[in-house]
């Protein structure tokens, strides 16, 4: 029968403390000008990388190597950190949602059915991101929806848009707008009532995560629901075109607005009887807004109405929370992470991030579960995030925070595992100022730099690597590598993640002579670390999982 015990390693020894340093958004690319980490001082990442060759490698962090539909799909945070925690590759949410649509499963469902019973008298809305960008949603599935809800029944729709430029190029907005245009104009060709209801930016109006500004959250609500905004328009193409007009407008940070039919009444508040999609199949960033639609003791900001609404997620977005209870596809059941089976095998784990990172070292690395799994075994501590702000204004982050209460759990002797991610590369990367994201990435090899030296204090080891690219090429270039410049003759800025394979190292005064990267798994992606850092607590992984980075040499 199965059980959670662990095998011991036949080779490496248990007792040592082992750091796992997953530093977001550090991908290896050509050093050029637009190549953050290059150009920062990085010296305690660079002397990994000089460092011993059997040590040091890259690991594949994109497409199907973390469970994306294809090899041109980005790595992202929530897939990286599944896979790193997790040890297995799982087909993602997107992959699951273009099969759902794709075999029309998706209309048979639960979750559909639930909706569904409001379509003859009420209004069906689809809120989330309108992107290609594949990260948390997709178009063309978006799409696919308002198709097969149409021919399921929906007689009135309404789209709540919010609008990308972070996984996307910015300024790509307003094509993404103009595409769904037609597609409703097409839609109310067959007598569908379709019609795009708000909007507003992804990083201003609802897609907040991890609790780090309610505002955000509510900017949503008032607009989606309430049909409040403190902009107006006829049209959402006219909206997006107009405000970005304002000085440093984007994509990204767009203020909420409401499309008004001629009176200047609202044409798609939500009211009693209607369906809520969240259109979104990554979980982070729902799940804010799913306790706002689902949970009825909800005291997070004023809701001033609450209307008496189906709801469902394209997924569930937190398997332990049950979090929402209706939802259209099923997520990806990854079970039997990493950290429950260490858990179960006595190592103590201490993982740390600050707020805007801090559900990838618990919640994606849990396998999109919060909470504990063992209380008297972990501590998960939050760093609070600095909130309103875009964070190349401060692009230090709370990296030396984060370092120090890393530090301080080494030190303490109370932990076998410290985990940490260091945000960094990414959240400023995600800004596109590139001077910025330059002092971002020196902060974060600063921040490796005190865990590194507390593990030497201590005599533990250190795995350090990252959940996908983002600041090692800030500019989108051609098929031969050299940067694009838009109409104005600008380079046209990267403000998304890359495909870019990502360094992994090893190292520390424990780790046991002779213990080396196999020479044999070339294709290693993010999936195989979890193996890996099973061995250096000193167990085998369980044999489902991808196998181990390392070997022990006889020397
Ligand atoms: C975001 O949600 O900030 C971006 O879409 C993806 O970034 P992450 O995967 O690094 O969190
Ligand atoms: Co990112």
């Amino acid at each position: 029968g199965f059980s959670w015990k662990l095998a011991d390693h036949p080779k490496l020894p248990k007792g040592k403390t082992v750091a796992v340093v997953v530093l977001d958004g550090w991908g290896e690319a050509k050093p050029d000008q637009y190549n953050c980490i290059h150009v920062a001082e990085t010296p305690t990442m660079d002397s990994l990388k000089k460092g011993d060759p059997d040590k040091w490698r890259l690991v594949k962090a994109h497409g199907s190597a973390v469970g994306l539909p294809t090899e041109d799909d980005m790595g992202n945070s929530e897939v990286g950190h599944n896979a790193l925690g997790a040890g297995r590759i799982f087909a993602q949410g997107a992959k699951l949602v273009d099969l759902a649509l794709e075999s029309g499963k998706i209309y048979d469902g639960e979750g559909f059915k639930y909706i569904s019973e409001c379509f003859e008298k009420g209004t069906l809305h689809l809120i989330g991101l309108l992107s290609d960008g594949g990260v948390h949603s997709r178009l063309d599935q978006l799409l696919l929806l308002l198709k097969g809800s149409s021919e399921h029944g929906a007689k009135r729709i309404r789209v709540h848009i919010l609008t990308d430029g972070r996984d996307v190029l910015d300024g790509s907005s307003v094509g993404f707008v103009e595409t769904l245009e037609n597609y409703l104009a097409e839609l109310r060709g067959k007598g569908v009532d379709a019609q795009i209801a708000s909007g507003g930016g992804r990083m201003y109006v609802t897609m907040d995560r991890y609790e780090n500004d309610w505002e955000v959250v509510k900017r949503g609500w008032d607009a989606q629901v309430l049909g409040e905004a403190p902009f107006k328009f006829r049209n959402a193409v006219e909206a997006v075109k107009q405000l970005r007009q304002a000085p440093k407008a984007s994509d990204q940070y767009l203020p909420p607005f409401v499309i008004a039919d001629e009176s200047g009444k609202p044409v798609g508040p939500i009211v009693d009887g209607d369906a809520v999609v969240t259109i979104n199949f990554r979980a982070d960033r729902m799940v804010m807004v799913a306790k706002a639609f689902e949970y009825k003791d909800f005291d997070k900001f004023d809701r001033v109405r609450v209307p008496k609404i189906r709801y469902a997620g394209m997924l569930q977005y937190d398997g332990e929370l049950k979090l929402p209870s209706h939802y259209l596809v099923s997520p990806p059941e990854i079970d039997r992470t990493s950290g429950e089976y260490l858990v179960h095998n006595g190592i103590r784990t201490f993982a740390c991030s600050e707020t805007v990172k801090f559900g990838h070292v618990t919640f994606f690395w849990n396998g999109n579960r919060s909470g504990y799994f063992n209380e008297e075994l972990e501590e998960y501590v939050e760093i609070p995030s600095d909130s309103g702000i875009t964070f190349n204004v401060q692009p230090k982050m709370k990296a030396l925070e984060i370092g120090e209460k890393v530090r301080d759990a080494i030190l303490s002797g109370k932990f076998d595992q410290v985990r940490v991610n260091i945000p960094n590369g990414d959240m400023v990367g995600h800004t596109g100022d590139i001077e910025a994201t330059v002092v971002a990435c020196k902060a974060a090899d600063e921040a490796v730099k005190m865990i590194l030296d507390a593990i030497e204090q201590v005599g533990g080891i250190y795995v350090v690597t990252a959940d996908h690219g983002n600041a090692e090429d800030m500019v989108k270039r051609n098929k031969t590598g050299q940067p694009l410049l838009d109409k104005g003759g600008k380079i046209q800025i990267l403000t998304s993640h890359t495909c870019q394979p990502v360094p992994i190292a090893i190292g520390g005064p424990g780790l046991a002579p002779g213990c080396r990267f196999r020479r044999d798994i070339p294709t290693g992606g993010l999936a195989n670390v979890a193996a890996t850092v099973m061995n250096l607590h000193g167990f085998e992984a369980p044999s489902d999982y991808e196998p181990s980075l390392v070997e022990v040499v006889d020397i």
